[in-house]
């Protein structure tokens, strides 16, 4: 029997539904839905009916190819709305000769997420990322361990509930119920990041139309995560203003001729664009790179400030790995390596099967993501309060890794 599972990725510039069918634990895209956003700003809805014009399209797509009905979908999420903390849950571990038990983890976890949250917000992550068992720091499963104390450390991420409502209302529009939503960010990192990366400390940042989203991973975890609100548009609109010409002038240039690094541009190269009502005029490659350089430097300047203030100060070794479409700006990864002095590299999603021609871009990172997302068994949980299958998908998790 094969699973099937929908990704609804509803990003500020296009909308990607993506229908995978899950066979003996291999992801095969069977239906996609491809549709340009609407009624969006920087991640977030700002018009409902658009957004579900937009919505409604991608998913009739994605029905029409796959042959299924769906009813239900992983949602991309992302928006200056979120925002993520760290807390700590400690409880005394049972008494009973098998070690800590899956009760004594959900009860550690319950007092993880214990922090004051305002009625108009809730959690939507609660990511486990680290174990101790009274002294012994860095333990990677607990089950079974012997100890008197379980202390977990976590991450979670909340988002603004109205914003959340908002998507949850565009999906309901088109007959879709939002089971779960995922952060950008974190979708996009199990789409591209491999286990070594994350062991050994890494950046996903990906650099969408309006947002730019990161999370860090360290020792296989997710250690922080961090929603910017600038993109591509923002480089676009840099453009515009500066040649005093329509956006979508603005938008394609940036794609034909736009380059991060004004240094490698010969001063004498020029292209013609067509001003606001006026004659064309011609226009200095290395003048354009400049004002996308500027940009694409002050997003990695927030990286990299963001970071610092997370309190990470171990190294990164495996560097920033950039997805999203603006991660095809060329020469971005020499500007992300000489502003965070780590290696850069830019990613899409890899091994894919099916219906996947025009998936073999960062753009679909984050789409590819939430399939990936649905397969995975990293231990990442929904809170409780969230989402009641949260016990029993931990259970079966924590089952499957119980001996016997
Ligand atoms: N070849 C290219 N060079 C530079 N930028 C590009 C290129 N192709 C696409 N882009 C930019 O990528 C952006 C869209 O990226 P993406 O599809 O990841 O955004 P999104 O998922 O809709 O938005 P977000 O995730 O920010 O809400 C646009 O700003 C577009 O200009
Ligand atoms: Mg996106």
């Amino acid at each position: 029997m094969a699973d099937i599972i929908f990704g609804l990725d509803v990003g500020t510039t296009k909308v990607c539904a993506l229908v995978g069918e899950v066979r003996e634990g291999r992801l095969q895209i069977i239906g996609l839905g491809l549709a340009a956003a609407r009624g969006m700003r920087k991640g977030m809805v700002i018009d409902v009916s658009d957004a579900s014009l937009a919505l409604a399209q991608a998913v009739e797509q994605a029905e029409q190819t796959s042959g299924y009905d769906l009813s239900q979908a992983i949602v991309s999420m992302a928006g200056e709305h979120i925002s993520s903390t760290n807390n700590k849950g400690i409880v005394a571990i049972g008494r009973n000769d098998a070690g800590v038990a899956v009760s004594d983890i959900e009860r550690a976890l319950d007092v993880a997420q214990a922090i004051p949250v305002p009625p108009n917000r809730q959690i939507v992550h609660l990511i486990p990322r680290n174990y101790t068992i009274d002294e012994h720091d860095g333990v990677r499963n607990p089950i079974g361990m012997h100890g008197f104390r379980l202390e977990v450390e976590t991450h979670i991420v909340t988002a603004a509930r109205p914003a959340l409502q908002n998507l949850t209302s565009c999906a309901g529009n088109v007959g879709i119920n939002a089971s779960e939503y995922v952060l950008n960010a974190l979708a996009s990192g199990e789409a591209v990041l491999d286990p070594n990366e994350r062991e050994m400390g890494v950046i996903v940042a990906d650099i969408g139309g309006g947002t730019t989203d990161i999370a860090l991973y360290m020792q296989g975890k997710v250690w922080h995560t961090q929603v910017f609100p600038i993109g591509g548009y923002h480089i676009s609109n840099d453009i515009a203003i500066g040649l005093r010409a329509p956006y979508e002038v603005a938008e394609q240039v940036k794609i034909q001729y736009g380059d991060c690094r004004p240094d490698k541009i010969d001063a004498n190269t020029v292209f013609t664009v067509e001003p606001f009502g006026g004659e064309k005029i011609q226009v200095g490659r290395q003048d354009l790179a400049h004002v996308i350089e500027a940009r694409v430097e002050e997003i990695f300047q927030h990286i990299l400030q963001d970071v610092q203030r997370s309190g990470y100060d171990g190294l990164l070794p495996a560097g920033i790995v950039l997805t999203g479409g603006s991660a095809q700006l060329r020469g971005i990864t020499e500007v992300a390596e000489r502003v965070l002095n780590v290696p850069a590299r830019v990613a899409q999603p890899q091994n894919l099967v099916g219906m996947v021609d025009k998936l073999h871009s960062p753009a679909y990172a984050t789409s590819v993501g939430l399939l990936n997302w649905a397969m995975s068994d990293n231990q990442i949980y929904q809170p409780r309060t969230h989402n009641r299958e949260w016990g029993r998908k931990m259970g079966s998790i924590l089952k499957a890794l119980l001996p016997g």
